[in-house]
């Protein structure tokens, strides 16, 4: 059997913490100040069938800078899917001629379903409303970096999360991996029909976290150490959802005279990212950008470390990155 990382479900806190190690140890290598050829003929397959930017690029960078090569596909037209081949069939083949897999789907359940089929790891690089692991770990590493630099701890932090949290496969893996650690202040909010599913906020609630659920982003919320704002995924919209949404409140906005007003000088802000610049956009405003409490963009570059970190570990070269290494 391949490890795979399909869930957060699967990780422990020890595995997790391991891996934020192990991605400080990338660091060099991510900014190529160090270079190391640890993944050198091995072929990663990057299976991207939803749009990607960060999680499509940054897992091709991040095994490029291992040594390693990659394949990429996107979208359905250019995969023999488009000639009704079953996932089933397409994860025994991509085995054989790749060491990893990370596959994006609209489907949730799909990556899981895919992985039962093949002898080599598969990263779960998004499925649908369903989780978004790597995300999670990315998120998770980027707080911890934040909160070093303000001299800040993890314990008894107080964590806003915000947008579309009903079909936020990122929120979904992050509220559970945030879970594992000790006790911490979660506040949610969305717009009425767009909240986190329930079992999710039982699940944390029954870890001992404190999970409070509001409507709107208008009234006080005390000392927030970490705004972590979503767009609204109107893809997922069935077609009465998008007539029900059609008019959400700009209240839900995120922006200079919010964080001015409700947020102190140390309150980060994070997005996964895309956030929509498009005319009647709901989640994170350009008026935030060039303001330091914007970390959305260190967010984003973290992507490399981790993914790196990911790959060294389910591939089983951590031990040897370093070994090889030569300064650049
Ligand atoms: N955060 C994220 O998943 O971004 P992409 O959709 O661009 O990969």
């Amino acid at each position: 059997m391949s490890p795979h990382l399909l869930s957060v479900d699967s990780l422990s806190r020890d595995y997790v913490e391991h891996l934020m190690q192990l991605a400080g140890r990338m660091e060099p290598f991510a900014q190529r100040r160090k270079v190391t050829r640890v993944l050198e003929g091995a072929v990663l397959g990057n299976l991207f069938f939803e749009a990607s930017t960060r999680t499509r690029i940054s897992f091709h960078a991040a095994f490029s800078r291992l040594g390693g090569s990659v394949c990429d596909t996107t979208g359905f037209t250019f995969s023999s899917m488009a000639k009704g081949e079953s996932l089933y069939d397409t994860s025994r083949v991509m085995g054989g001629y790749v060491d990893a897999i990370v596959l994006r789907h609209p489907d949730q359940g799909a990556v899981a379903e895919f992985a039962e089929a093949t002898r080599v790891p598969v990263i779960n690089g998004g499925d649908g409303p369903g989780e978004h692991p790597s995300q999670a770990l990315l998120d998770l590493y980027t707080i911890e970096k934040e909160f070093t630099r303000l001299g800040k701890r993890l314990e008894g932090a107080h964590l806003l999360l915000t947008g579309d949290l009903k079909h936020g496969r990122t929120v979904h893996s992050l509220i559970k991996l945030l879970s594992l650690f000790d006790p911490l202040r979660i506040t949610l909010v969305s717009p009425p029909g767009l909240e986190m599913p329930r079992h999710l906020i039982d699940l944390v609630a029954s870890r001992g976290h404190r999970v409070e659920q509001r409507e709107s982003l208008a009234n006080d919320f005390g000392d927030l150490d970490v705004i972590y704002t979503t767009r609204i995924q109107k893809e997922r919209f069935t077609d009465e959802m998008s007539e029900t949404f059609a008019g959400i409140s700009q209240d839900f906005i995120v922006d200079r005279a919010f964080l001015d007003k409700r947020c102190s000088p140390t309150t980060i802000v994070m997005h996964p990212l895309p956030r929509d610049s498009r005319p009647g956009a709901n989640d994170l405003n350009v008026d935030l950008n060039g303001d330091p409490r914007l970390a959305i963009f260190r967010q984003a570059d973290n992507g490399i470390p981790m993914r790196m970190a990911i790959f060294a570990n389910l591939l089983r070269v951590e031990d040897y990155i370093e070994r090889d290494a030569q300064d650049v």
